[in-house]
């Protein structure tokens, strides 16, 4: 491990887990590395945990506010979450536990925007970082660092934090080398350059982190691995869904609005997505690129496959196999893929210059085409924005999937009116379930009504949804722009918290 060290100065900066925890003050505010389970620190989480729960103990409860690039995993979320050592969390979490203490009101949850992340980090909205926590593949001679498997807002919190913890993970493969193009944006409004990426592939930044080493009080020796979850095959609903996007592109490129190869993709996280990239690999389309956010198994296959010539990201998310698969190859992938800070693997101004499609799970889509994308009625918020509003703004194409209902048909996926709205109508473009894709472009908020309950909604929920539109047709409450009946709007959501299933009793 020592081999992974290698500026002399810094040698005699390593440190125990626990000691390095020990200099973290309760009430700190931490920059940690992490994005959806790859390359977040791990060791000294679980010290500080353990730390947590002792003072815990003797009356002294350990709070501090932890800034990170998205998810993490259980040695970072779970553990710190469970301990309650995490009394404010940013921008973005995908944990069960971590859920439950926000859901509780236990802990302070602010869900951002990722390409906001690091800018209003930089502009002191969450005051002093007084430490980044990074973890990070190897120490360089002259002091710059080999990223690990993500980049998040990792240079954001090097650049800002008052002092550095690294987190050195020989689990990393040392060949990551060369496979990061680190941009760092001024932080300064007003007087930032242009982005000089001119395709998904281009690179223009440096390999390595740069930071200044006199700032680093610890570094710690890792052998952890990512917390590398394992997809589902997908499953004959998956599979509607992305057959239904592939004959909607189909139609695209017949009408000369897309090339045969399409436009740079990005396809969100879970199961769904992971589907439509198994659609795409053994669909009709060639030669595609990608400009995302995470690099899931499917993208893999693309790569493997010849389908897709390169892909754009800041973070992996593959599976246990997914992980072995991309070691033995590590070769071939550095040159195929491309990890960048999120700042710029999401950044709005290029995403709209390469004109990109946008494919993002939801939880809830109103009959007009409003997404709710993060919370579910009686439980709180799931997960985050994470990426999907960068891009739900911003592409050519935006899309939104989901099946049509959850927990076996008692909860309907399209509702008169979202409880929570995270994308407008103005950004969606397609609502796609397994019944059918509903194309909102060049539609009233009425037509698309019409669009999504026929196209999208289960059977057995669209007279329920005509009978909503129809009645708020003659309501005078709203308008007949985008009709609604305020006093029955939510009907749906408590009709399924006083009897536990959206439909009416028969
Ligand atoms: N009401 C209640 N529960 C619902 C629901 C609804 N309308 N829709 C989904 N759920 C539940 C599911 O039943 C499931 O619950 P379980 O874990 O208890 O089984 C859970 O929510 C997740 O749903 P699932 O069908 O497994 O979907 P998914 O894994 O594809 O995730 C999102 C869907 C919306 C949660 C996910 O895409 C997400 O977090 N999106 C926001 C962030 C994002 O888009 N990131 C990508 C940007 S690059």
């Amino acid at each position: 491990m020592g081999d992974r060290i290698l500026h002399k100065g810094l040698k005699s900066k390593v440190m125990s887990a626990e000691a390095a925890a020990a200099l973290i003050p309760n009430g700190a505010t931490v920059g940690m590395s992490g994005f959806t389970g790859a390359g977040y620190p791990k060791a000294v989480p679980i010290a500080l945990s353990k730390r947590a729960l002792d003072e815990r103990l003797a009356g002294k409860p350990l709070k501090l506010n932890v800034l990170t690039g998205a998810s993490t995993g259980p040695e970072q979320d779970t553990m710190m979450s469970i301990v309650e050592a995490q009394r404010f969390r940013f921008p973005y979490q995908g944990d069960a536990a971590t859920r439950e203490k926000i859901n509780a009101g236990l802990m302070e949850y602010q869900d951002m925007h990722l390409s906001h992340a690091g800018s209003l980090v930089r502009h002191g909205h969450y005051g002093k970082i007084d430490f980044a926590l990074i973890e990070v593949t190897r120490i360089n001679e002259d002091g710059t660092a080999v990223p690990s498997s993500s980049c998040g807002n990792n240079n954001v919190y090097l650049e800002h934090a008052e002092k550095i913890i690294l987190e050195v993970n020989s689990w990393q493969d040392e060949r990551l080398e060369g496979m990061h193009d680190i941009i760092s944006m001024s932080s300064v409004h007003g007087q930032r350059q242009p982005i000089p990426l001119l395709t998904a592939d281009d690179r223009k930044g440096s390999k390595y982190w740069k930071f200044d080493t006199s700032k680093v009080v610890a570094i710690v020796e890792s052998t952890y691995p990512d917390r590398n979850a394992p997809f589902k095959a997908p499953e004959e609903i998956h599979k509607k869904i992305a057959q239904h996007i592939m004959d909607f592109f189909d139609g695209e490129v017949k009408a000369k609005r897309l090339p045969k190869n399409l436009t740079p993709l990005q396809s969100g996280v879970g199961n769904i997505a992971n589907a439509v990239l198994v659609g795409l690999n053994e669909g009709p389309f060639e030669s595609m690129i990608s400009y995302t956010e995470v690099v899931q198994d499917g993208m893999l296959d693309m790569l493997d496959s010849g389908k897709l010539t390169a892909a754009s990201a800041t973070a992996f998310s593959v599976s246990p196999q997914g992980q072995v698969r991309f070691n033995k190859d590590i070769d071939r992938y550095r040159k195929q893929i491309i990890l960048r800070p999120q700042e710029i693997s999401n950044n709005p101004e290029i995403i709209r210059r390469l004109g990109c499609i946008a494919m993002n799970g939801f939880v809830e889509a109103d009959i007009y085409g409003h997404v709710n994308s993060t919370h579910i009625a009686g439980k709180g918020v799931e997960n985050g924005i994470g990426g999907s509003g960068d891009f739900a703004r911003n592409s050519a194409y935006t899309i939104f999937m989901s099946p049509a209902t959850a927990k076996d048909g008692k909860i309907s996926a399209i509702v008169p009116f979202a409880t929570h709205i995270d994308h407008t109508e103005h950004d969606v473009h397609g609502i796609v379930t397994e019944f059918g894709f509903a194309d909102l472009r060049g539609r009233s908020p009425k037509e698309k009504a019409k669009e999504i309950i026929e196209k999208c909604a289960a059977p057995e929920y669209r007279p329920i949804l005509w009978d909503y539109v129809k009645r708020a047709m003659k309501s005078p409450s709203a308008g007949l722009h985008s009709p609604h009946m305020f006093e029955e709007a939510f009907a749906f959501h408590t009709r399924y918290l006083k009897t536990g299933d959206m439909r009416p009793k028969k």
